[in-house]
C-alpha cells in the first residue's frame, strides 16, 4: 500500500472511530457504515474538488426546491432505487402470500373522501377512459375479509393526479376511500390510469438527463389497503399495456402487480385484482 492510500484509510479508521461513543448502538451502527462507505466511494471514483462542489451544489438545490408540496430528496431517493429498496427491506417477504408492497410517492393526500361501493371517484371529466376497478381482499389463506379498508388515488388522463393541479381538478378527484362488503369484495369505477413523468424541471430531473434517463412511471393506481388485525399494505395495480414497465423510473414496478384492463360489453374496461394481507405479527418485517 502506498503512503497515499495509507493516510486515506487511516483518516477514515478516524472518522469512524470518532463515533464510537454515540450513545444509541443503533445509530453508532448506522453513522459507522455510513462514513466508511460514503470513504470508500470517494475512493474509489477517486472524487475531485469539482466533483465533490457539484454534489453539494445539487443537494443544496434539492433544498431549495423542497417544501411543503415536493420534496426533492424523495425524489433522488427514488429515482436512485434508494426507496424501493427500504421497502423491500422492510415489507416483503418472499414466502409470505401477500400482496406484494410498492412505494408510497409524493402524491398521497390523506383524508380523502368515502364512497360506497361501486361508485366512481371521478370527479372532473378530461376524456378519460371509464374503468372498472374490482377485487377482493383476503387472507393469506384465501379467506374474505369483509369491511377492509382501500384508500385509492390515481392520476387523470391528462397525467396529472389532482394535487398537482389545484383550481383546475377538484382536490378529491381521481381518489376515495372504499370498503369491503361482506364477501370482501370491492368495486370503483373510475378512468384507466397514464404513464408520467415524476417532477423533471429540478436538479433529480436534471439529473435523469445527465444520466440519459427518462423521467416516465408506467400506469398505475395507487392503494393503501387496511383491516383489524392485519399489517397495512401499500402498492400499486399496474396496467400490463402501459408503456414504461421495464423502465419505471422509480423502480416500483413489480410483475405480480401488473393487471390486464380488458374491455367489456359494457364499453367500459374491468380490471380485477384481489389483494391479499398478511395478519399482524406475522410479516417479516415484524419478527
Ligand atoms: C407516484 O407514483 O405517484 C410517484 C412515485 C415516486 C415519485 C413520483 C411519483
Ligand atoms: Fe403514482
Amino acid at each position: 500500500m502506498t503512503m497515499d492510500k495509507m493516510a486515506e484509510d487511516d483518516l477514515t479508521d478516524q472518522a469512524v472511530s470518532r463515533l464510537g461513543a454515540t450513545p444509541d448502538p443503533r445509530l453508532r451502527e448506522v453513522m459507522c457504515a455510513l462514513v466508511r462507505h460514503l470513504h470508500s466511494f470517494a475512493k474509489q471514483v477517486r472524487l475531485t474538488d469539482r466533483e465533490w462542489l457539484a454534489g453539494i451544489r445539487f443537494l443544496t438545490a434539492a433544498g431549495h426546491i423542497t417544501d411543503d408540496t415536493r420534496q426533492e430528496f424523495i425524489l433522488l431517493s427514488d429515482t436512485l432505487g434508494l426507496s424501493s429498496l427500504v421497502d423491500l427491506i422492510n415489507h416483503s417477504d418472499v414466502e409470505s402470500l401477500a400482496t406484494e408492497p410498492t412505494i408510497l410517492g409524493p402524491f398521497y393526500v390523506p383524508g380523502s373522501p368515502d364512497r360506497d361501493f361501486g361508485a366512481s371517484m371521478v370527479e372532473y371529466d378530461d376524456g378519460g377512459r371509464p374503468a372498472l376497478l374490482k377485487g377482493t381482499v383476503r387472507d393469506e389463506n384465501g379467506q374474505p375479509i369483509p369491511g377492509a379498508r382501500l384508500d385509492v388515488w390515481q392520476n387523470a388522463a391528462t397525467g396529472f393526479y389532482a394535487v398537482q393541479q389545484p383550481g383546475l381538478q377538484p382536490p378529491t378527484n381521481l381518489r376515495g376511500v372504499y370498503r369491503t362488503d361482506e364477501h370482501g369484495r370491492y368495486e370503483i369505477r373510475t378512468v384507466r390510469p397514464v404513464p408520467y413523468p415524476i417532477p423533471a424541471d429540478g436538479p433529480v430531473g436534471r439529473l435523469l438527463a445527465d444520466t440519459g434517463r427518462h423521467p416516465w412511471r408506467a400506469a398505475h393506481i395507487h392503494a393503501r389497503v387496511s383491516a383489524p388485525g392485519f399489517e397495512p399494505l401499500t402498492t400499486h395495480v399496474f396496467d400490463r399495456d402501459s408503456q414504461y414497465l421495464d423502465s419505471d423510473s422509480v423502480f416500483g414496478v413489480k410483475e405480480s402487480l401488473i393487471r390486464d384492463f380488458v374491455p367489456g360489453e359494457d364499453g367500459v374496461l374491468h380490471c380485477e385484482s384481489d389483494f391479499v394481507l398478511c395478519r399482524t405479527g406475522q410479516s417479516a418485517a415484524s419478527v
